[in-house]
């Protein structure tokens, strides 16, 4: 029997477990439930388990055969904080937190892929299933590198996947090179010095100099970044001043920067460090920046993307698998294993844009769509057997 044929009967237990997740979220780091759902059925199913993996993560290993190469399937397990406005049966438990990017359908497709090894072995090798924690911005992925994930589990390969609204269910994505954004935060601090609104020759108005170099910033990716390469930098918020008759004495500019290289997102903190400054000093006024680099960009390994498009291509066919589509802007922490070990990050249709599953993530109408769950397992399943050959 093919893997799919094998794989369609664990449906209804992929589903089961989907929808318990969905219902019991938790946010980064606090996956105490996910965490224990997850270990408890890989060691029902024989595999080694590690559970505390950076703080919240599991790993479980799959060995069979004597062959030694090895492969890591990663999927995630935190919420997010958003109120869910759905009404079906296994809606959020927890006001205030559900999962609105699809991470219960990661973990329930993972597991439906280790269950399914499990139980027919038809590969000789070491398979790692990675849950991790906190991929939502709080650093989950890095957290388990930095705890010795690939020294402790050593991967010649990694691969994880992403649903994606609006591309149909039973169809891929899959992007060679760089596939998402990194992306950093910055906080600006200026300082002049306050005076009475009726004095202004008495001091340096750091209103001022913050609106010069809000405007000043934008120069950047207009004139220092080259044209071939893309970057994002928006100013998100400005604060300065509490009163109608008083110069503000201290100003503050925050917001978010995003880029696919790394030699552009340092570019860009470069160049913002010698704008502000030079900005402010213009003015009288001196400004500090804070630059912090939080994703870094995720990028596909060129021959693995195409391995992985193989595996796609035999599972829903040539016209079903889209290639190099457009870079998304958005940011992904499987960036910080990809840094380390080679692999690729794919997406997985969610349902169209008006049907089922079609809702964009992070929206509280957002859920995972079910019907994917066997093509997920299907995937990371024949991914191992094609690798790692018996
Ligand atoms: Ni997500």
């Amino acid at each position: 029997m093919s893997t799919t044929e094998l794989i369609a009967p664990l449906h209804a237990d992929m589903t089961a477990w989907r929808r318990d997740i969905h219902a019991h979220p938790e946010l980064g780091f606090e996956e105490a439930r996910t965490a224990d759902l997850v270990a408890r059925q890989l060691e029902a199913w024989g595999l080694e388990v590690h559970r505390g993996v950076g703080r919240t993560g599991v790993v479980g290993t799959l060995r069979a055969g004597s062959g030694s190469r090895s492969v890591g399937l990663r999927a995630d397990m935190d919420a997010l904080p958003i109120d869910e406005a759905n009404t079906f049966a296994h809606r959020s438990q927890h006001a205030g937190v559900m999962h609105a990017c699809g991470h219960d359908g990661h973990t329930a497709m993972l597991l439906g892929a280790a269950r399914y090894l499990s139980q027919t072995r038809r590969f000789s090798g070491v398979v790692h299933f990675i849950f991790q924690p906190a991929e939502e911005g709080l650093g989950g992925a890095k957290a388990m590198v930095d705890d010795g994930l690939f020294e402790r589990f050593p991967c010649e390969a990694i691969f994880g996947m992403h649903n994606r609204p609006s591309l149909e269910v039973g169809r891929f994505a899959v992007r060679s090179g760089p596939m998402m954004a990194g992306g950093a935060f910055f906080d600006i601090r200026i300082t002049g010095k306050g005076a009475h609104g009726a004095r202004p020759e008495t001091g340096v108005d750091a209103a001022l100099a913050a609106a010069q170099v809000a405007v000043s910033l934008q120069s950047i990716v207009s004139r220092n970044v080259p044209p071939v390469e893309t970057a994002v930098l928006s100013v998100t918020r400005i604060h300065s001043g509490d009163a109608y008759n008083v110069i503000p004495q201290t100003a503050a500019l925050g917001g978010t920067v995003r880029a696919f290289s790394r030699e552009v997102m340092k570019l860009v903190e470069a160049s913002m460090r010698r704008v502000a400054s030079g900005t402010a000093a213009a003015f009288g006024a001196t400004a500090e920046v804070d630059f912090r680099e939080l994703f870094i960009p995720t990028v596909n390994d060129p021959a693995e993307a195409e391995f992985a498009a193989r595996i796609c291509t035999e599972l829903v066919g040539a016209a079903n698998v889209m290639r190099q589509p457009p870079l998304i802007m958005a940011s992904e922490d499987f960036s910080f294993m990809l840094e380390r070990v080679p692999g690729c990050y794919i997406n997985i249709g969610n349902g169209s844009a008006n049907g089922e599953g079609g809702c964009e993530v992070h929206n509280p109408a957002y859920d995972f769509n079910d019907a994917a769950l066997p093509l997920g397992a299907a995937f990371f399943a024949r991914l191992v057997e094609a690798r790692l050959t018996a």
